[in-house]
């Protein structure tokens, strides 16, 4: 009996082990997310699951937030009613048609610190940042559309996701799987950085 139990505990360690190193083997550097990472506006139409959306969601919440105040929500939408509703207002996010989920990255002045409305929008802008990589890294595909500064795009996204008065949407940022058209671009110029002084 005590065999038994010996031997099914160090198969149980073992199955985890193997399991770790899978999911380790996968793990992406953090440089080839960020070299990896590109607006992906083709979608297969495949649903993105809630357990990648947690993840993603999670990673948003990780961003730097000055005084550490978050003025951040989100809106975490998988419904293909509410896809396409966000869809019929915001002509500049039609992949969302084939997109399998969506994120709103929302913020609030009144909770940024000094109730900076410029603090919330940086704060959030890190947030949908970190949500971009969050995506890359899970091997997904994701594209930053704008609602902020748009007064008719946010007012669009307000009313079809009843988003208090208060609350500034800043992006829908459509999630998708990939169809594999879209690649990075090289956005290195030497001439953008000034070393020690301008
Ligand atoms: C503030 C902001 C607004 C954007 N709005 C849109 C948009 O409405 N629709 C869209 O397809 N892409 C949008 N983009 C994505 C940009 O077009 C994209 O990031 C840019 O072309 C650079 O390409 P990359 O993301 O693949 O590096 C937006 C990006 C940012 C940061």
């Amino acid at each position: 009996m005590m065999k038994r139990i010996v031997i099914t505990f160090f198969m149980c360690l073992l199955m985890a082990g193997l399991v770790y190193a899978k999911e380790d083997v996968k793990m992406k550097d953090t440089f080839s997310v960020i070299h990896a990472r590109k607006s992906v506006r083709n979608f297969t139409g495949a649903t993105v699951s809630k357990s990648d959306l947690d993840k993603i969601l999670k990673a948003g919440m990780a961003a730097p937030t000055a005084v550490n105040m978050q003025p951040w929500s989100f809106v975490a939408i998988t419904e293909r009613k509410i896809l396409d509703d966000l869809d019929a207002g915001l002509p500049y996010a039609k992949m969302l048609t084939k997109a399998g989920a969506a994120i709103i990255v929302c913020t609030e002045p009144d909770k940024a610190y000094e109730k900076s409305k410029d603090m919330a929008i940086i704060d959030a802008a890190l947030a949908g940042e970190n949500i971009l990589l969050a995506i890359e890294a899970l091997d997904l595909g994701g594209v930053w559309t704008a609602a902020y500064p748009y007064p008719d795009r946010m007012k669009h996204v307000k009313t079809v996701l009843k988003i208090p008065e208060e609350v500034i949407p800043l992006n829908v940022i459509a999630i998708g799987v990939l169809a594999g058209q879209d690649k990075p671009k090289d956005k290195y110029k030497k001439e953008n950085i000034h070393w020690e002084k301008w």
